[in-house]
């Protein structure tokens, strides 16, 4: 008699979730770790909504993608600061690098959602214009400094938490900020090498 109330009861609950559309807005996020000290695997069975990322995780890819934010705006300005003055050559370049900087704020904010985090999308660093092309490159240098502390910093938490998708994601990151670094760096060297009017002279290049 038991055996048979309790199979009804468990056929009665399957019915009323299969009946009942999913809520999306108010499904509940429970910490994986202190439901299944309270139930058990019981969540398996239930329609609780699990995070899949760690939230440290997802916090590290957050700090990443208010570097991304920052840049796609950083770059674009100087971009268009340096059309203004007829630099048309490191204007399409910052416009190329602003494109790229949205791109890896993309796939930062698929890989949080991925792990059912919120993508902080209103966070941005300070944003620096600069008064100069030389000013832009150093301020430039600074944000990609930032942005490798920042990588390999979540790389670290990635590690400790056993996330290899986000581990990926954060290596390749890295290095695209190394190479902005390096870009930057190589500028302000040519600079001092060949002086500031025959730098310029070069980035005049052709109007789009
Ligand atoms: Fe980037
Ligand atoms: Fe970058």
């Amino acid at each position: 008699m038991l055996v048979k109330l309790a199979e009804l009861a468990s056929a009665k609950s399957r019915e009323s979730l299969m009946d009942s559309p999913r809520n999306v807005e108010t499904a509940m996020y429970v910490p994986q770790k202190s439901l299944k000290k309270t139930f058990g695997n019981v969540h398996k069975k239930t329609n609780i909504h699990l995070m899949k990322g760690k939230q440290e995780v997802i916090d590290s890819l957050n700090a990443g993608l208010t570097i991304e934010l920052t840049a796609v705006n950083q770059y674009f300005i100087h971009s268009k600061m340096c059309e203004s003055w007829g630099l048309h050559k490191l204007a399409k370049h910052y416009y190329e690098e602003s494109i790229e900087e949205m791109k890896h704020a993309e796939e930062v904010i698929d890989r949080i959602l991925y792990l059912d985090g919120v993508p902080e999308i209103a966070r941005y660093d300070i944003i620096n214009s600069g008064s100069s092309p030389e000013e832009q490159i150093s301020y430039n240098l600074r944000m990609e400094s930032k942005g490798v502390e920042t990588y390999n910093k979540a790389i670290d938490v990635c590690i400790k938490f056993q996330d290899s998708g986000s581990r990926d994601l954060m290596e390749r990151m890295v290095v695209e900020s190394e190479e902005s670094v390096d870009w930057a760096e190589a500028q302000l060297d040519l600079i001092k090498m060949v002086g500031l009017e025959n730098y310029l002279a070069q980035q005049i290049g052709e109007p789009k």
